[in-house]
């Protein structure tokens, strides 16, 4: 289905099934973190919007909320494996804690292998990762994903905080450009 007024994209996820997405994912996380409560680092910046929607519906106790950074070296829709991890994480506070990683995409595996290596050195008592959705098909280097929100196929997709060329963030729902 295309959208009048989002030119040529192409309706993936509508709002209802991204919002009972992210409530399954949020019972999930419960679940596992009743007993010890979690700190939150969310990837931006393209996460920022499921962590918000996310953070909001969790009943487990949120600790601390921190942001990284990741950015590969490339440029353009391809990831280049050469991912530097950036921004303003206090890195005082991972050690001993129950530390989850909240992403917006798994695609080739480079940006969530560069996280876990580097909250991992930071010294958390237990690490997991959560992204809304995941591209398998376009994995290049094995990473385990703990939280799945959805399984795509290979699109470059669009909206819910992801972007293209930085548009398209505040896309309430999440589109793709079809093939031409
Ligand atoms: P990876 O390092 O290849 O797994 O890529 C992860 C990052 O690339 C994501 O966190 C996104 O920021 C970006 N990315 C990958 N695929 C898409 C997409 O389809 N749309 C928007 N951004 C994407
Ligand atoms: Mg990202």
């Amino acid at each position: 289905m295309v959208e009048a007024g989002h030119g040529g994209l192409t309706l993936l996820i509508p709002e209802d099934e991204l919002r009972a997405g992210v409530a399954t994912l949020a019972r999930e996380i419960d679940r596992d973190y009743a007993t010890t409560g979690v700190v939150i680092v969310c990837v931006l910046k393209g996460a920022a919007v499921f962590t918000a929607d996310l953070l909001r519906i969790l009943r487990a106790e949120v600790h601390r909320l921190e942001f990284v950074r990741a950015s590969s070296y490339g440029s353009g829709t391809q990831s280049s494996g050469d991912v530097r991890v950036t921004g303003t994480l206090d890195t005082r506070y991972m050690a001993g804690q129950h530390v989850l990683i909240v992403d917006d995409i798994a695609d080739t595996g480079h940006t969530g292998m560069a996280v876990k290596d580097y909250i991992r050195s930071l010294g958390p008592a237990s690490l997991r990762y959560c992204t809304l959705l995941d591209k398998p098909e376009r994995r290049e280097v094995e990473v385990q994903y703990d939280y799945v929100g959805f399984t795509i196929p290979n699109h470059f997709v669009v909206g819910y905080g992801m972007d293209f060329d930085e548009r398209y963030r505040g896309l309430p729902a999440i589109y793709y450009f079809p093939d031409p």
